[in-house]
């Protein structure tokens, strides 16, 4: 497993973003403020800077993504850096090149910051200790371990909805089993100091003792789950990472644990509803929520720019 020693330099700054687990607060609320401040008051996207200008990111994603990569690459531009992105596809990943020698190549053409998404999970931070020093590594996503970035832009998003993350009770529902979003967003929840948070799902896809070591209470009861939460995260249903026979187990029964407009009536009535993204709709979240008052989705992907600005400025130390 990853190596945190190498994710923060010796004076605790951020030199790599691998996972959030051992991220000390302070620089969660460092990056909620430099988020903040690169978002444009008066249009609410973000303000462009040009504190990257000689840089070159690779986004280098070795499984589909739209906002992951995408909003890296605005943020990348949006500060001026420039930006290679790598298509496994067309790449001679296709012809057996390996992930670390892939990453040492793109390392030697030039490349200030690599952001990668994989699918095993961890090799990333294995990785790491390969690159030339000075070569920045940020975890876009990989395979069920973890989504640092969707982590604190999600935090984020919450933070700026209800002022704080801490003192909050929030409901994560769906297919936790498959979930990085969901092992970085306990301990981004832990680290903020939420007062509490439930895990739900069908049981096949909550495990337990997992959750709990994450500091999440497991409540097999979707409405007892929801009742009275400050947000309400619905996570996608990963049929790609299913076996057939995970499939035939949860296939069909989906419904009992949607968030539809009744269930989400049994949460506070200021709540908001969260999902990481792609949704399945109609799945585990119904399009009236998706669609409504209470749903902050495309919040969550306008705020990924400014996060994910935040983070490259960080790591690339301006
Ligand atoms: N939330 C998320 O990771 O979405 P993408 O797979 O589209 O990047």
């Amino acid at each position: 497993m990853p190596n945190l020693s190498d994710q923060l330099d010796s004076q605790g700054r951020l030199r790599h973003l691998f996972m959030l687990e051992g991220l000390p607060a302070s620089i969660y609320h460092e990056l909620f403020a430099r988020a903040e401040s690169f978002v444009d008051p008066d249009t609410g996207g973000v303000r462009k800077t040009p504190l990257l200008r000689d840089k070159l990111v690779v986004n280098a994603f070795f499984e589909p993504s739209t906002r992951t990569r995408m909003s890296f690459e605005i943020a990348a531009k949006s500060l001026q850096a420039e930006v290679v992105n790598f298509d496994p596809e067309s790449s001679s990943a296709a012809k057996g090149e390996t992930l670390p020698d892939t990453l040492l190549t793109i390392a030697a053409l030039g490349a200030d910051a690599i952001v990668v998404r994989e699918n095993e999970g961890g090799l990333i931070a294995r990785h790491a200790p390969r690159l030339p020093a000075g070569v920045v590594l940020v975890n876009g996503g990989d395979g069920c371990h973890a989504h640092p970035s969707q982590g604190l832009l999600d935090a984020w998003t919450i933070v700026r909805q209800k002022g704080a993350v801490a003192g909050l009770s929030i409901a994560v529902i769906g297919d936790i089993l498959h979930s990085r979003v969901a092992r970085s967003l306990f301990q981004a929840f832990r680290t903020l100091g939420a007062a509490r948070v439930v895990a739900t799902g069908a049981p096949e896809l909550v495990p337990a003792a997992e959750a709990e070591r994450w500091g999440a209470v497991v409540e097999r009861d979707v409405d007892q789950a929801v009742a009275g939460v400050d947000v309400i995260i619905c996570l996608r249903y990963q049929y790609e990472r299913m076996t057939s026979e995970d499939r035939s187990r949860s296939g069909g029964h989906e419904s009992r644990f949607i968030i539809d407009a009744q269930r989400l009536a049994l949460a506070a009535p200021d709540a908001i509803v969260l999902h990481p993204g792609p949704v399945n709709r109609d799945t585990e979240i119904a399009s009236e929520v998706a669609d409504g008052p209470s749903s902050r989705i495309l919040e969550q992907v306008s705020n990924g720019v400014a996060m994910r600005m935040a983070l490259l400025s960080m790591l690339l130390g301006r």
